[in-house]
């Protein structure tokens, strides 16, 4: 059995604040082969690191994401509402991630270079312009290698790959998704490398499937380490969690 990659979704987000510097930098401590993040454009196009289109819940402040300028974001406090000890953390831009993970993304000697899952959170038909800014940050800090994109929305997958087709792409999908969606059969235009399940519509099945399509899977989001063991005895390739020290220990 080949053990699947651990990677921390939104950083250790069941320990520190999601999708901020601490959380990613705690994965790294915790033993994950790399980190799942989400990014979308803040109104003045710069690609920022959060998950809701809203700042409400993460953060003291309040409005969409996409209404406030990256000086109104740097001023946002996006840790307090985790514990005290977080407050003060900032919402990251996607570039300030790349220059604080710079040496777990180019380490020195035999080290892996750890993966960054960049999910892109649109839902747009017509672009705000996300993919091209975020395929630029990703083109200037030349981390290529390192990423793999995912997406719900793959139009969002399909604008990616006309700007670069050899960033891996993953789709993203899960059961509660209407059923036109469930099937993942607009998967043609994202025309992925890998499939990203919700972990339970995994089984043997559904892995020989994949296999037939020449399809990773990677899935997520696996907190559970009998569930993490199931999975990686039927062959995924990458498992996303919230606990990245409780799923590596389940596999050892
Ligand atoms: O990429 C896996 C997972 O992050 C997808 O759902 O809502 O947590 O971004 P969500
Ligand atoms: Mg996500």
């Amino acid at each position: 059995m080949t053990m699947p990659l651990v990677l921390a979704h939104r950083g250790a987000s069941a320990y520190a604040p999601e999708n901020t510097l601490a959380a990613f930098r705690l994965a790294r401590e915790l033993g994950a082969d790399g980190i799942e993040l989400d990014v979308q454009l803040c109104q003045d196009r710069v690609p920022v690191v959060i998950h809701d289109d809203t700042v409400d819940r993460t953060t003291d402040g309040k409005g969409r994401v996409s209404d406030l300028t990256i000086g109104e974001i740097a001023q946002l406090d996006a840790g307090g509402w985790k514990t005290e000890d977080y407050r003060g953390e900032p919402i990251p831009t996607l570039a300030q991630v790349f220059d604080a993970l710079s040496d777990w993304l180019h380490p020195v000697g035999r080290a892996r270079p750890c993966f960054i899952n960049v999910e892109l959170k649109t839902e747009r038909v017509f672009t705000d312009g996300l993919e091209r800014e975020a395929l630029n940050v990703i083109a200037r800090y030349g981390v290529q290698r390192n990423i793999l994109l995912s997406s719900f929305s793959a139009l969002s997958l399909y604008r990616a790959k006309q700007i670069n087709a050899r960033l891996a792409r993953g789709f993203l999908y899960d059961a509660s998704m209407p059923i036109y969606l469930r099937g993942a059969w607009t998967r043609w235009l994202a025309s992925p490398q890998a499939l990203h399940p919700e972990h339970s519509m995994i089984d043997a099945r559904y892995m020989e499937w994949a296999r037939r399509k020449k399809l990773q899977v990677n899935t997520w989001t696996v907190d559970d380490p009998d569930t993490a063991r199931r999975l990686a005895s039927l062959g995924v390739n990458a498992i996303i969690t919230n606990k990245p020290d409780v799923i590596r220990d389940a596999l050892k």
